[in-house]
C-alpha cells in the first residue's frame, strides 16, 4: 500500500484537504462538472476548479488581491522578524510594493544559465549528507538555491535549517515555539544576506549578484530587498520539495518511465509532466477587495476565492487526455506556477533543480520497488509534499 490514513476511494472532505489526499483528482473532476464558481460552506469561500475560471480569477488584478485587506501579515507573526520578511515579499503584495522588486527578481531568475544551475545543483545534491528521504527532498533544492545565491558551502546546512524553521511561520497550525524559531531564523537570514550583499563584493555569477545588479537602478539595498532575498529561499522550500518528491512517485508508479531516467532530457521531461499532472502547489487564494462579477458570479468585498491550480491542469479543455502521464505533449499547459502578474518567476529554475535532485535521489534510492512497497503519505501542509515511509 502506498498511503496511510487515506485511500484513493475516500473523497477529500473539502477542496483544501484535497491537496494532501492520496488521489484528489476524481474529486477535482466532480468540481469541474459543477458551477464555474461554487460556494463551499465548510470553508466559507468560493472555489474555482476549471482552467478558464482559474485564469480569470488570477487575471483579475486590482479587484482580487493576494492577501486579505484586513490582514496583510498573519496576526500570529505581526511585529516579529518573520512578520517583517512576510510583509515585504512580492508574493504577498500588490501595487508599488509588488513592483519594487518583482521586475528585478524576474530578470535575475530569467538570466540564470540553466546548464550551470544543473551542474551546481548536482554537485550540491551529492554533498547533501545522508538523511531520511523526506528530508532530502527539501535539502537538495534548498541548499542548491543557497549556493546559487552565494552562500559558502559550509553554510549551506545551516541556511537549510533556518529556512525549514522560517517556513513553519507560514502555517496557521504552527505552535508558539515554532513561531519563535521562525522569527529567530528570519532574523539570522536577514543578517546573513546583509553581510553577503554589503560585505566583500558578492561572488560574480551568483543569483545574489544578478539580483543586486538588476535592482541597482531602481532600489538600493533595503530591508525590503533583503526580505525578498530570503523570499527566494522560502519560495523554493516546500514547492520544490513537493515537485521533487512527486516526480519520484511518478517514477515509482510508471515503470514505462524508467528508460527516461538515463538522460538529463528524460529526467527534465518527467519533472515537467509531474508539475502538470501532480503539482506541489495545488491551490492558491485570492481575496476580494472590490465588488466584481466573475464567471457570472457576483463576489463581495471580503470574500475569498480558493483557486484550484491542480484541478485546472487536469481540465480536458486545457490539456487533452489530462489524466494520462505523458512525457511528450504537443502543448503542455500548466497553472501550477500561477498566472498573471504574480506568476512564478522561478519555474525554470525549480524544474532544473528538481531534475538534478531526482537524478541524485535515484542514485541513493536504487531499489524503487522496495521504496514503493514501503509507501508514502502527504505532509499536513498547504503544498502537496510526500513523506516517504
Ligand atoms: C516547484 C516549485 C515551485 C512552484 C510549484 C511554485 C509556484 C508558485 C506559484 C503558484 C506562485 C504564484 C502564487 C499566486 O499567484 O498566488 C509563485 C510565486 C512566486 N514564486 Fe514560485 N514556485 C516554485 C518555485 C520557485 C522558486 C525556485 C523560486 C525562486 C527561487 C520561486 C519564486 C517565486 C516568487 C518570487 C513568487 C512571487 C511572484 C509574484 O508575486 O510576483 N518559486 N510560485
Amino acid at each position: 500500500m502506498n498511503t496511510t490514513s487515506t485511500t484513493s476511494t475516500d473523497l477529500p472532505v473539502d477542496p483544501v484537504a484535497a491537496a494532501t489526499h492520496a488521489d484528489p483528482y476524481p474529486y477535482y473532476a466532480s468540481l469541474r462538472d459543477g458551477p464555474p464558481l461554487v460556494w463551499n460552506e465548510r470553508l466559507r469561500l468560493w472555489v474555482a476548479s476549471r482552467a478558464e475560471v482559474v485564469e480569470q480569477v488570477l487575471g483579475a488584478h486590482g479587484a482580487l488581491r493576494v492577501r486579505p485587506l484586513s490582514e496583510p501579515v498573519p496576526r500570529a507573526i505581526v511585529g516579529s522578524a518573520a512578520g517583517e520578511v512576510f510583509g515585504h515579499l512580492v508574493r504577498m503584495n500588490e501595487g508599488p510594493a509588488h513592483q519594487a522588486h518583482r521586475p528585478a527578481l524576474q530578470r535575475a531568475l530569467a538570466g540564470l544559465d540553466l546548464n550551470a544551475v544543473h551542474a551546481a545543483a548536482s554537485q550540491v545534491a551529492q554533498r547533501v549528507p545522508a538523511q531520511p528521504l523526506p528530508d532530502m527532498i527539501f535539502s537538495m533544492p534548498l541548499q542548491a538555491v543557497a549556493h546559487l545565491l552565494g552562500f559558502a558551502d559550509e553554510m549551506l546546512p545551516q541556511v537549510d535549517r533556518w529556512m525549514r524553521d522560517f517556513v513553519a511561520c507560514l502555517s496557521p497550525l504552527s505552535t508558539a515555539e515554532q513561531l519563535q524559531a521562525a522569527s529567530a531564523a528570519a532574523s539570522e537570514l536577514l543578517t546573513r544576506f546583509e553581510a553577503l550583499a554589503a560585505g566583500a563584493a558578492p561572488r560574480q555569477g551568483t543569483l545574489l549578484a544578478a539580483v543586486l545588479a538588476e535592482s541597482a537602478a531602481s532600489a538600493p539595498l533595503s530591508r525590503s530587498l533583503l526580505a525578498n532575498l530570503v523570499g527566494l529561499l522560502s519560495q523554493t522550500c516546500d514547492a520544490t520539495a513537493g515537485l521533487l518528491g512527486n516526480s519520484l512517485i511518478a517514477v515509482m508508479r510508471e515503470p514505462s518511465l524508467r528508460p527516461a531516467l538515463r538522460t538529463r532530457d528524460g529526467l527534465q521531461a518527467i519533472v515537467e509532466e509531474t508539475a502538470r499532472h501532480d503539482p506541489s502547489a495545488q491551490n492558491t487564494r485570492r481575496f476580494v477587495a472590490e465588488p466584481i462579477t466573475l464567471a457570472g458570479t457576483p463576489l463581495a468585498v471580503g470574500d475569498t476565492v480558493l483557486v484550484l491550480l491542480a484541478s485546472a491542469n487536469r481540465d480536458p479543455a486545457f490539456n487533452p487526455d489530462p489524466d494520462v502521464f505523458m512525457l511528450v505533449r504537443a502543448q503542455r499547459r500548466m497553472l501550477g506556477f500561477g498566472h498573471g502578474m504574480h506568476a512564478c518567476p522561478g519555474q525554470a529554475l525549480a524544474c532544473t533543480l528538481a531534475a538534478a535532485g531526482l537524478d541524485a535521489l535515484l542514485r541513493r534510492t536504487p531499489d524503487l520497488e522496495a521504496q514503493r512497497a514501503r509507501g508514502w503519505h502527504y505532509r499536513p501542509t498547504a503544498a502537496r509534499i510526500p513523506v516517504f515511509h
